[in-house]
């Protein structure tokens, strides 16, 4: 779908999108579609009492009398001093699947919502592309037979009203972001027999070309730097692991990177310790926390974020095999803690602890925030509607919470406490990677992994409940996600690039 800002005029073809505050007070567009009509817009509105011009409510006038165009639809706006940059996105969106499901091939959206919200000139526009080309997203490389009338038609979408070139300036960075989220939710949808930590190491190698410091780390690599963990994981597969660092200098120098590391499981059955059945193959997004840190890395380098950040991600594959690592087994991590593996399921929080490890030993990093799709039990707390946040600092956890807001992404904080982390003392070893019961679970994990974080602010986002939707959001199709990448652009932005 490609993204135009236009001046205002009526288009001689598809469809006309104009806005209707609340309670039908009608927007200078809509007003003057209305008299080019003969009044088609008054009459729709007459004739349909349910429509109170709330948030993303849309009422389609197909055929419109005395009109180039196939259609009109009027959008709800709300009310004008609640408008804000998110609900423009959710209208962008819900508008674009509202089009596609009417079979239209282009549309003009006229908003002209003048200076309510305090949105600066073009903003708006800005915002609702934003939106729009965030939900036009999908995975569809694999279906052959799909029919006709199922597939998007809507190609071409502009954006019309005063300020066309400062909301064409504005929509850059968001065109940055919609790529990278694009690209991440490519990642995170790939089956596992062509996204392995190979070919996944390969897609974060491509974009060295954007300028980019990409540096694979192979099997043997991984060996010298002592890294048993995550090896343990990966020896059950024949799919050998990779480490990748990604690093974006766009700051001072001297200046300490802000870190970002993700689990990069591209499949996970959980191992000796095998799942069931019923819904594996959702394991194959299990590698989203690296898929967000490696879409995040190629949108500060899009936009040239002024700072200087590196992603990590552990790249492995669980799988059962004669070479799988056994409950009881014991490993030694990068950091020299032994592990007592007691659960090869709980892969997640072995891959993160050579990976953290490494990144606070290498780059000294002035904070760390880890992705990962950790546990279950995080869904049974939060469901799908928040990730859970776990920090040892809390002006880090109240910026991330803040960011989260601020793009839709929303967090939830869950303690840490040294009553939890007791229960992973073990026996054998220095710790266990599950406690006793399924107790408070997202919280052990949580636990587990900031046994491997020294003195550096970290934050632990578990995305397991949000990393994959089974329905459609307003700028969320269903399916990969990508949650986490608008977040923390947003909260490198806001924190850490101003003055
Ligand atoms: N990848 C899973 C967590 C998960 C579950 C992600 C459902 C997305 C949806 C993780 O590796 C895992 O298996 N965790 C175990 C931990 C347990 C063995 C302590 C879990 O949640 O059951
Ligand atoms: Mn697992
Ligand atoms: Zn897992």
């Amino acid at each position: 779908m490609k993204v135009n800002f236009a001046e205002f005029e009526l288009p001689r073809a598809g469809a006309v999108v104009v806005g209707v505050w609340e309670e039908g007070v009608l927007t200078a567009p809509a007003r003057l579609v209305d008299e080019a009509s003969g009044g088609a817009v008054g009459r729709a509105l007459a004739a349909s009492p349910r429509f109170r011009g709330k948030r993303n409510e849309l009422i389609p006038i197909p055929g419109p009398a005395n009109l180039a165009a196939s259609r009109i639809v009027l959008a709800g706006l709300g009310k004008p001093d609640e408008i804000d940059g998110r609900h423009l996105e959710n209208l962008g969106g819900t508008l674009v699947a509202h089009l596609n499901g009417a079979g239209e091939t282009e549309a003009t959206v006229a908003l002209d919502i003048g200076d309510a919200g305090g949105l600066a000139a073009g903003a708006a526009a800005a915002h609702l592309a934003f939106g729009a080309a965030l939900r036009a997203y999908r995975f569809d490389k694999y279906r052959t037979t799909e029919k006709p009338e199922r597939k998007p038609t809507l190609a071409a979408l502009t954006l019309a009203g005063p300020g066309a070139d400062a909301a064409e300036h504005a929509y850059k960075d968001f065109a940055a972001a919609a790529e990278a989220v694009a690209f991440t939710r490519d990642l995170v949808s790939e089956p596992a027999n062509t996204l392995y930590p190979e070919t996944l190491a390969d897609a974060a190698a491509g974009l060295s070309s954007l300028g980019l410091l990409v540096e694979v780390i192979d099997e043997e690599g991984i060996r010298a730097l002592g890294m048993n963990a995550i090896l343990g994981v990966a020896q059950g597969s024949v799919r050998p692991p990779r480490l990748v660092v990604m690093r974006w200098n766009g700051g001072d120098a001297d200046a300490a990177p802000l870190a970002f590391i993700g689990k990069g499981v591209t499949f996970d059955t959980g191992g000796i310790s095998i799942k069931p059945a019923a819904g594996m193959g959702e394991m194959k997004w299990d590698m989203a926390g690296a898929g967000v840190v490696i879409g995040l890395m190629r949108l500060l380098a899009t936009r040239s974020a002024k700072i200087n950040a590196v992603g990590v991600v552990g790249l492995v594959e669980n799988m059962p095999s004669g070479s799988a690592m056994r409950p009881g087994d014991i490993v030694t991590s990068m950091s020299g803690q032994t592990i007592e593996v007691l659960n090869t399921d709980a892969e997640g929080r072995l891959v993160l602890a050579d990976a953290l490890w490494y990144c606070q030993d290498r780059f000294k990093p002035a904070l760390m925030v880890d992705l990962a799709t950790l546990t279950g039990a995080i869904i049974v707390a939060l469901g799908h509607d928040h990730a859970g946040l776990f920090a040892n600092d809390d002006t880090l956890a109240e910026r991330l919470v803040a960011a989260g807001k601020a793009v839709g992404e929303k967090l939830w904080r869950l303690p840490l406490d040294d009553a939890y982390n007791k229960a992973i003392d073990s026996e054998a070893a220095d710790v266990k990677n599950i406690a006793g019961d399924r107790a408070a679970g997202s919280i052990i994990g949580a636990e587990f992994v900031q046994r491997f974080v020294n003195k550096v602010p970290w934050a632990h986002l578990d995305i397991a409940g949000v990393a994959w939707s089974k329905k459609d959001a307003p700028t969320v199709p269903k399916g990969a996600t990508a949650f986490g990448v608008r977040l923390l652009d947003r909260f490198v932005a806001e924190y850490y690039e101003k003055g």
